[in-house]
């Protein structure tokens, strides 16, 4: 029987690209999203990728919406934690709401995900976590405290969880993209934009598909013996 993935924030930009990527791979794929309910009926249309609605910074949503996900679809073997949202704003300018907003989601929601799923992959011996961090993580970002606190978090979750599940079949990795050509950057001021890609040695913005590969190789039974690394997959933005 195939594999079962849930991928976070998967009807959209880089989420929407890992879903279609693991699907090619034949696995059988649940998109989580939150939010935009036309968007994500519209990728369940062109993908025929099931889509399922929680709030991943919700924890008893998150239980209810995992068990969802097991009881149609069968035990979640892959967990894709891809869900974030931007709140950016320098320091003097971001209110105690953006500060929250973002953790919750963006580390909470790779909390509640992993509270949700660890148990069942530690029991029936394989798993593969793979967390969706983050280049402005690894160097920070200019009017982003909030989200380089929490995508620098998801850094040290992944080689702490790694750590409990290596013995147990269950590898847990993170990417961290650069800059991706999807509707997060898009909301970046354009003329700030222009100097970010201006520092990119590539010389131009990533494809939410060149991240679903990696993140397909992290899912795949031959990469088994990678265990608490970062992909960084940023054009050489930053080399880590
Ligand atoms: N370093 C140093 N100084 C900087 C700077 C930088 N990187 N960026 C701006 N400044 C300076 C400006 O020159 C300006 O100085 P003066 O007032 O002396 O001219 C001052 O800071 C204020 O800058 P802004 O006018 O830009 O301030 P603002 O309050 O209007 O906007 C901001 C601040 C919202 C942070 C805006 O600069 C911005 O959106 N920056 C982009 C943040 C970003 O990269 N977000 C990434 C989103 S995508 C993502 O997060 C995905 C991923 O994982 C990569």
């Amino acid at each position: 029987m195939a594999r079962v993935a849930v991928v976070t924030g998967g009807t959209r930009g880089i989420g929407r690209a890992i879903c279609e990527a693991l699907k090619a791979q034949g696995l059988t794929v649940a998109a989580n999203y939150a939010g935009n309910e036309d968007k994500a009926n519209a990728f369940a249309r062109e993908t025929g990728i099931a889509a399922y609605k929680w709030d991943v910074g919700d924890h008893e949503a998150t239980v209810a919406g995992c068990a969802r996900v097991a009881e149609e679809l069968g035990p979640i073997d892959v967990l894709v934690n891809n869900a974030g949202i931007t709140r950016d704003g320098t320091l003097l300018k971001m209110s105690f709401d953006d500060w929250d907003a973002v953790m919750r989601v963006n580390l909470g929601g790779c909390f509640n995900m992993a509270k949700a799923c660890f148990p069942g992959m530690r029991e029936r011996g394989w798993g593969r976590i793979i967390n969706i961090g983050s280049i402005n993580g690894q160097a920070g970002q200019y009017g982003q405290v909030n989200y380089a606190a929490a995508k620098s978090g998801i850094h040290g979750f992944t080689k702490a969880l790694a750590q409990e599940g290596a013995r147990f079949g269950v590898t847990v990795n993170a990417i961290a993209p650069g800059y991706i050509d999807t509707d997060m950057v898009a909301a970046v001021p354009e003329n700030v934009l222009e100097k970010i890609v201006a520092r990119i040695p590539v010389g131009r913005l990533g494809r939410a598909q060149e991240i679903a590969r990696g993140v397909a190789f992290l899912a795949s039974e031959d990469a088994g013996f990678v265990t608490g690394s970062t992909l960084s997959i940023n054009g050489g933005q930053h080399m880590y």
